[in-house]
């Protein structure tokens, strides 16, 4: 396994070719925006900085990961000789659709094409591809230069040998690859939305406010962050666009979202992202303040 891929150079694409980079691997950094490829190169630079600080990489090093980094705006040339394609798009089902038919036609019969999709089924990417055996999920976690976890995700014809493949070379990153199966939500986000809604349904029921929520899970469960915060962190929006992939995947009323998280979404206060959403991010992501309106 050499050249590797990577389609989508977002938070998440960038992340991804950098750590691939960073252990040798010659990457393809794909996507359908100039700027963000721009902007991916820029934050990957950043990034090495700090572990340079740190101690932990030499100047050297940090040059030679950054040229094994070379940006497409064209899918067709960027994947034409990856034996790894690892698709990290914008969460859209027809778009990873769309993008998994063309990476059949453009890529070499043998490669592997990996998505980093955090709810879409596998199984139907894979469907839509001229080899289901080789698609699989790999799930990164954010950020990804510093989350150990990748959770492997076997899709319904996915094969041993690739499942192998792809645990090899996550190790090859210094990563704890997990498998699991291919059902709603995987593992990862199956057990932690259903925490998240349950923290908001304590919140619009009137169990205890915002920042009591976040404090007895953080301080009680040892969690480095309370649910709220890590909801607020994650984005309100993808948070409900996973409850509805888990609750239509199972046809199960216990993943039905909280209609306060759906308000909140409609209402554009979506965490981070707009400034607003549990806290009030406005001034920045370093102090917690409650938002307004939860005081
Ligand atoms: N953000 C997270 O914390 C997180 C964690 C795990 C998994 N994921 C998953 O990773 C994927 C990417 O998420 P993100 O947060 O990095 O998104 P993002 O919005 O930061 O980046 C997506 C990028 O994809 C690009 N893109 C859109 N259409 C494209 C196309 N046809 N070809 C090439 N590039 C295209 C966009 O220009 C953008 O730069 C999603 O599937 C998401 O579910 C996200």
């Amino acid at each position: 396994m050499k050249k590797i891929a990577v389609i989508g150079s977002g938070t998440m694409g960038n992340g991804i070719a950098h750590v691939f980079a960073q252990n040798g691997f010659p990457v393809a950094l794909v996507d359908i925006n100039e700027q963000a490829l721009q902007k991916a190169l820029a934050t990957i630079s950043k990034n090495l900085d700090r572990i340079v600080a740190k101690g932990n990489l030499t100047e050297d090093q940090k040059e030679k990961t950054l040229q094994n980094i070379t940006t497409y705006t064209s899918l067709q040339e960027g994947v034409k000789e990856a034996d790894l394609v690892v698709e990290a798009a914008t969460e859209n089902v027809d778009l990873k659709l769309k993008i998994f038919k063309d990476l059949a036609a453009a890529t070499k019969p043998e490669a592997i094409l990996a998505s980093n999709t955090s709810s879409i089924s596998i199984t139907k990417i894979a469907s839509v591809t001229d080899r289901p055996d080789k698609v699989i999920g790999m799930h990164f976690m954010n950020p990804v230069p510093v989350m150990k976890l990748v959770e492997i995700i076997r899709g319904y014809s996915t094969s041993d040998e690739v499942t192998a493949e792809i645990m090899e070379i996550s190790k090859q990153l210094s990563k704890v690859p997990t498998e699991c199966n291919d059902y709603p939500g995987f593992v990862a986000n199956r057990i932690l939305m259903p925490m998240i809604n349950e923290a908001i349904y304590s919140l619009y029921e009137g169990v205890a406010g915002v920042e009591e929520i976040d404090t007895i899970m953080k301080l009680g469960m040892a969690h480095p962050m309370g649910p709220l915060q890590l909801a607020d962190f994650i984005g309100l929006d993808v948070c409900l666009s996973i409850l509805n992939v888990l609750y239509d995947g199972f046809g199960n009323p216990k993943y039905a979202p909280c209609p306060l998280l759906v308000n909140m979404v409609q209402a554009d206060h979506k965490g981070i992202k707009s400034g607003n959403g549990f806290y009030s991010w406005t001034h920045g992501t370093k102090d917690l303040i409650v938002a307004e309106r939860f005081r």
